[in-house]
């Protein structure tokens, strides 16, 4: 894919969650066309089975494509996980997932090839990040942490119960043979948000790899579309056009969302997904 003309780019989540996705794309490619897809209502995916999950995203991205898209992310890292091969089998388009660009980066980030990975328990439980990190040399000590999702959705994002919570998730998961790791990867949507206080928490030898920058970056990469090194050039670069799909309530949806991508959500359509 080339960038003469703007690209439609299909951002799929399970909810709000993957507007951190959107938000390092948007910051990355500025000048191109998205539709975000939230699966408000059905949502969690992470407490989920493969075959569940798989059955919503596929429903989910024929949705994108048939609306425009001619690249698809998959912003949910559950979904990616869990679901991606289908996904792929059921797309006309490019797809692009969360995992293998955060297992990219951190594989480049890491210095002692010993990397903790974060995320829902049934991305920690399919083990994507594992092979993947595994397949390029690198150790990996998984972690599910399950209630981080709930409290950054009460934007308990810089509160002491969170803090609690990331201090005994952390430790367990630095610990005995990952006590050596240099790199912890946010296998989440939601964790970019509480970025600043895992920070603060992780040993400080610790680097963090986002997957939501790692994503941006792959999917730049993809359309072959340089980097930006100003605000100014972003600026040059063009406004990009939103546009918004979500199976709950559009009003729920504009309220949070606003939150994860740090602007206001404002075109929102519901969207009744037959089963
Ligand atoms: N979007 C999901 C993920 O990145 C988190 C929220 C959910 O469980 O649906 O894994």
């Amino acid at each position: 894919m080339t960038t003469s003309r703007r690209p439609t780019i299909g951002v799929f989540d399970s909810g709000v969650g993957g507007l951190t996705v959107l938000r390092a794309l948007l910051q990355r490619i500025p000048d191109a066309d998205y539709l975000y897809f939230g699966d408000t209502a059905r949502l969690p995916y992470g407490s989920k089975s493969a075959a569940t999950v798989a059955h919503y995203a596929t429903g989910a991205v024929h949705y994108l494509q048939d609306h425009g898209a001619e690249l698809l992310v998959i912003a949910c890292n559950t979904a990616t996980a869990l679901a991606f091969n289908e996904i792929k089998s059921a797309s006309r388009v490019g797809v692009i997932g969360v995992v293998e660009p955060g297992a990219e980066a951190a594989a480049k980030a890491t210095r002692r090839k010993n990397v903790v990975v974060i995320g829902t328990d049934a991305t920690i439980s399919s083990h994507a990040y594992q092979r993947a990190l595994q397949s390029k040399g690198v150790a990996v000590r998984e972690k599910a942490c399950p209630l981080f999702v709930p409290l950054v959705e009460e934007g308990w994002v810089e509160h002491g119960v969170t803090e609690q919570v990331a201090r005994i998730y952390l430790s367990e998961a630095f610990s005995d043979d990952a006590r050596d790791a240099d790199v912890l990867v946010l296998g989440c949507t939601h964790y970019p948000l509480i970025k600043p206080l895992l920070r603060r928490v992780a040993p400080d030898h610790v680097n963090i790899v986002d997957s939501a920058e790692s994503t941006a970056h792959a999917v730049a990469e993809q359309l072959r579309i340089a980097p930006l090194h100003s605000a100014e050039e972003s600026e040059k670069r063009g406004v990009p056009r939103l546009k918004f799909f979500a199976t709950d309530s559009a009003e729920k949806f504009k309220k949070m969302g606003t939150r994860f991508l740090g602007r206001p959500v404002e075109e929102v359509e519901h969207v009744d997904l037959k089963e």
